[in-house]
C-alpha cells in the first residue's frame, strides 16, 4: 500500500546513503527475517549485496531450492549456495545431546559462513535481519529465561570478528510489519507468513543422533502434515489449519514399532505430530485439529513414505512441555 511504498523509498535511500559504493554480504537462512532484509537491501542496492546461504541439509523438504529459486531466480541476486549438508552431518555423527547438537550447528554454521565470507574479500558491509524485538532482547531487557531452558542460535548470532561494519536495515520493525513489507517487496506471501523454524532445524527435531536418512524421512513426513493443514479450511473462520497454528512440524522419534501391510509384519520408525496456538511462544496450547485431518496425515504419511510405520499426536502444552521436543 501506499504508506508500505513510502517506507521502502526511505528505507532504499538510507541503505544507498549508508553503503555508498561498497559491497555487503548476508546470511540467507530461508527464515523471513533474513529474507526480507535481503528482499531490501537487493532492492537498493542490487549486485552490491552478495547473499550466503548455507543449507545445512536440516531444512524442510525443497526449502534450499525454494530460496535458491526466489533470490538467484526471480530476483536476480547474487546468491552463494553452500551445500554444507556432508560437513555438518559428519560434526553431528555419534552426538545424542540437544544442547551439544546446537552448539554444534551454531558453531559449524559460523564456520561456514566465515569461509565464505572471506572469499568476499572486497566486503566492508556484515548486513543481518535483526528486528525490534531481538534488539530489546539483547539489551537484556527482555527475561533471559528462555535462553537457559535451551540455547538458541539463529542467524542473527555472526560474530564481529569478520571485521566489517554491520548493516541493519529491519531494526526498528516488529515482526508483522517485517512481514508486510516482505509482500510490498514482493515476496510471496506464503514465504513471508510461514511458521517459525528454529535455528538448528531438524537438527532438534530428529530426536537424538541425527542421521541423513532420518532427516530423509522426517523431510517428507513433515511435508505431508504441512500440505493437509495449509489445504484443509475450517467452515467457520474460513482459514486453513496451517493459519490456525501458530506452529506446526513433526518429530522423528528413533524408536521402532511393530506393524503390518499387506501380508507382511513391518518393523519401522515413529513420528509424532506437533501443532500448537500461541500468543508469545512462551506458553502454548496444543491444538485441536479435526481428527478427520490428524486420520488423513496419518494414513498418508504411513502409505507415502516407508520406513514409518506409526504416527501419533503431541497432546501436550507448555509448560510444562516445551514447543519442541528437544
Ligand atoms: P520451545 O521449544 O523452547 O520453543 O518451547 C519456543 C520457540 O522457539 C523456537 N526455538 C528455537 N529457535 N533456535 C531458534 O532460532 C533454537 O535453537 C530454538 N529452539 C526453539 C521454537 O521453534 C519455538 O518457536
Amino acid at each position: 500500500d501506499w504508506i508500505m511504498g513510502n517506507y521502502i523509498e526511505e528505507a532504499v535511500a538510507r541503505i544507498r546513503d549508508q553503503v555508498g559504493d561498497e559491497e555487503v554480504i548476508l546470511g540467507l537462512s530461508g527464515g523471513v527475517d533474513s529474507s526480507v532484509a535481503a528482499a531490501l537491501i537487493h532492492r537498493a542496492i542490487g549486485d552490491q549485496l552478495t547473499c550466503v546461504f548455507v543449507d545445512h541439509g536440516l531444512l524442510r523438504l525443497n526449502e534450499g531450492q525454494m530460496v535458491m529459486d526466489m533470490f538467484a531466480g526471480r530476483l536476480h541476486a547474487k546468491v552463494v549456495h553452500v551445500d554444507a549438508a556432508a560437513q555438518f552431518m559428519g560434526h553431528l555423527k555419534g552426538v545424542t545431546d540437544p544442547e551439544q547438537k546446537r552448539k554444534i550447528i551454531g558453531r559449524e554454521f559460523v564456520e561456514v559462513f566465515q569461509a565464505e565470507a572471506k572469499k568476499l574479500s572486497n566486503a566492508k558491509w556484515l548486513a543481518q535481519g535483526t528486528i525490534y524485538p531481538d534488539v530489546v532482547e539483547s539489551g537484556g531487557t527482555k527475561t533471559k529465561k528462555a535462553t537457559t531452558i535451551k540455547s538458541h542460535h539463529n542467524v542473527g548470532g555472526l560474530p564481529e570478528t569478520l571485521g566489517l561494519k554491520l548493516l541493519e536495515p529491519l531494526r526498528e520493525l516488529f515482526k508483522d510489519e517485517v512481514r508486510e513489507l516482505g509482500v510490498a517487496l514482493g515476496l510471496p506471501p506464503d514465504m513471508v507468513y510461514r511458521h517459525p523454524f528454529p535455528g538448528p532445524g531438524l537438527g532438534v527435531r530428529i530426536l537424538g543422533e541425527v542421521k541423513p536418512e532420518f532427516a530423509d524421512l522426517l523431510k517428507r513426513a513433515d511435508a505431508i502434515f504441512i500440505e493437509e493443514l495449509r489445504s484443509t479450511i475450517e467452515p467457520n473462520s474460513g482459514k486453513s489449519w496451517y493459519d490456525l497454528t501458530s506452529q506446526a512440524f513433526t518429530v522423528f522419534l528413533p524408536v521402532k514399532s511393530v506393524g503390518v501391510m499387506g501380508d507382511g509384519r513391518t518393523y519401522d520408525y515413529v513420528v509424532a505430530l506437533r501443532a500448537v496456538q500461541t500468543s508469545d511462544f512462551m506458553t502454548a496450547d496444543w491444538a485441536e485439529l479435526p481428527y478427520s485431518l490428524l486420520k488423513k496425515v496419518s494414513s498418508r504419511i504411513i502409505n507415502e513414505v516407508r520406513g514409518i510405520n506409526r504416527v501419533t499426536y503431541d497432546v501436550s502444552s507448555k509448560p510444562p512441555a516445551t514447543i519442541e521436543w528437544e
